[in-house]
């Protein structure tokens, strides 16, 4: 598994703002959108092209367009939602699928509510949007659920991560032989005792959705 955290002060500026207690849900949804578009363009350097051939008004010219079978962006029920719009407009022409999973807040455990996704992923590359990774739990299931439909090549993006999340998920997936990055605009110090990423920016789906 790789991670990659971004390194950048537009980045870094408007996750600021969106960690700021006093910063308001419509104000909180736009810097989300507005920061996953950033995220995206590293997210999708990999994104898998081929070859075509074009004739500017000038010469005919080689160039790239995106590879079939299209990416699959998953947005995770319900606070990676609020990632869809800035993610698409990178990739318009990617499909969509959805998985709703929610956190039990006692037990940390995630499970899965709901599920759109194409039955086979073979070939496909994916792009799983969810705001935080915190314990890991709900990108682990996510992952495996996408790989064992046949996806083979994954790519989160998550606005923050921590880092017992991300040992949890290097050892629950240790298994794959599917490539896995994890893109987050900042790896935080750590979990506190009720699971939240610290310093964080507190429920996200809540902040998105109230
Ligand atoms: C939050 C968050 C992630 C998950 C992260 O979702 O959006 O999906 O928890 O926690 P984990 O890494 O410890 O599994 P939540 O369960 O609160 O659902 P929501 O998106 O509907 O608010």
């Amino acid at each position: 598994m790789r991670t990659h955290v971004i390194d950048h002060p537009l980045v870094d500026h408007k996750l600021t703002t969106l960690r700021d207690e006093r910063t308001d849900s419509p104000t909180f949804r736009r810097l989300t959108d507005e920061l996953v578009t950033l995220l995206a363009y590293e997210a999708t350097r990999d994104v898998r092209v081929e070859a075509t051939s074009i004739t500017t008004p000038v010469s005919p010219t080689a160039g790239v367009k995106l590879a079939t079978p299209k990416p699959l962006v998953v947005p995770i029920l319900r606070a990676g939602l609020g990632m869809l719009d800035g993610m698409v407009r990178l990739l318009p022409t990617a499909e969509v699928g959805f998985l709703g999973m929610v956190r039990n807040e006692e037990t940390l455990e995630a499970s899965t509510y709901a599920e759109r996704l194409p039955d086979d992923l073979s070939g496909r590359q994916c792009y799983v949007l969810d705001p935080m990774l915190a314990t890991g739990g709900t990108l682990a299931a996510a992952i495996r659920f996408l790989t064992d439909r046949g996806a083979d090549h994954i790519t989160a993006i998550c606005l923050l991560a921590a880092p017992e999340g991300c040992a949890r998920l290097e050892q629950e997936l240790a298994d794959l032989d599917v490539p896995v990055t994890i893109v987050t605009a900042a790896m935080d110090e750590r979990l506190n005792d009720k699971g939240y990423i610290v310093p964080g920016l507190g429920d996200a789906g809540d902040r998105l959705y109230g």
